[in-house]
């Protein structure tokens, strides 16, 4: 099976929409007049959810005028609230087949289809020409990827000059080795983490300034701690990132927590520019 189609089966499962709407509607949410904010517990599918983009999108300001790409958009939570908040209009790309169509889907929901284009595609090969975007983001996907260079040289080949450029990704901490299976992966072979030095050093390599580089660790365990302590007084939610991982999504949710918490990973956010 070829890298891509390992992508793939990981994160797509089959009967991912028809699971959604279900929970939607058990969570008392009309699925035929869907709000973008009904979305917004299940549709961010990295640590923190909504508020991590909501911070991360706050850092590219976008206007209305604006084209963003999300590289890796999943079920395209991250690229509504950028075109619900800012009116920006962005592109999303993923790999998963199944990921594209509940966003086409989800996109088309909430009326928000006009500012939001969806297309499969791979990371490693945009299909998109030089410096088309105003600015670009990526969170949580690298781990998926081997040739971090490759990756982050598409990002840079498709944002215009002056552009930004932002990658939310885990990096290797001083821990051990993560504990999995994690979301991103069953297996050790399919983690493909860098130290968190050498992605500042590997996004500049490629061309990018960098503006800014966080661990954020600290936000990201408070939050572990306050969905423990909210699942411990209201009991487990209907609507959550779990929704789109499958049976052993609670499983994969937990290791990856324990592993921040274990400085096996770390999460890093670093903000470029393409000079
Ligand atoms: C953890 S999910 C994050 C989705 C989205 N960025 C978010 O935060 O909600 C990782 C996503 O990266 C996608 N992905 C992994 N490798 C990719 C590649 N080479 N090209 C495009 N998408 C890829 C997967 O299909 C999956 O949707």
């Amino acid at each position: 099976m070829s890298t891509e189609a390992k992508i793939d089966a990981h994160w797509g499962k089959g009967g991912l929409a028809e699971a959604i709407l279900a929970a939607l509607k058990t969570a008392g949410c009309d699925p035929d007049n869907l709000a973008p904010e009904d979305l917004l517990p299940l549709e961010h599918l990295h640590g923190r959810g909504a508020d991590a983009t909501r911070e991360l999108l706050e850092i590219l300001s976008p206007g209305p005028d604006t084209h963003l790409l999300d590289i890796g958009s999943g079920v395209g939570g991250p690229a509504r609230m950028a075109a619900h908040l800012y009116g920006a209009h962005v592109t999303g790309i993923d790999l998963t087949q199944e990921f594209c169509d509940v966003a086409q889907m989800l996109c088309q929901r909430v009326g928000l289809s006009d500012l939001v284009t969806i297309r499969q595609g791979n990371a490693l090969d945009l299909p998109f020409a030089n410096e088309s975007f105003d600015g670009a983001y990526s969170q949580n996907v690298s781990m998926n990827i081997e040739d971090k260079e490759a990756f982050y040289a598409e990002a840079f080949r498709v944002v215009r000059p002056g552009g930004l450029f932002v990658a939310a990704e885990y990096a290797e901490g001083p821990g051990g080795a993560p504990v999995f299976p994690v979301p991103w992966a069953l297996v050790p072979e399919h983690s493909h983490l860098l130290k968190p030095d050498d992605i500042p050093r590997t996004l500049e390599a490629v061309g990018f300034e960098i503006v800014d580089c966080t661990d954020q660790s600290d936000s990201m365990i408070e939050s572990y701690q306050r969905g423990r302590e909210k699942i411990a007084a209201e009991g487990k939610p209907v609507l959550g990132p779990h929704l789109l991982m499958g049976d052993d999504g609670p499983e994969r949710r937990r290791n990856s927590a324990r592993s921040v918490e274990e400085k096996r990973t770390i999460p890093v956010q670093v903000v470029c520019r393409r000079v």
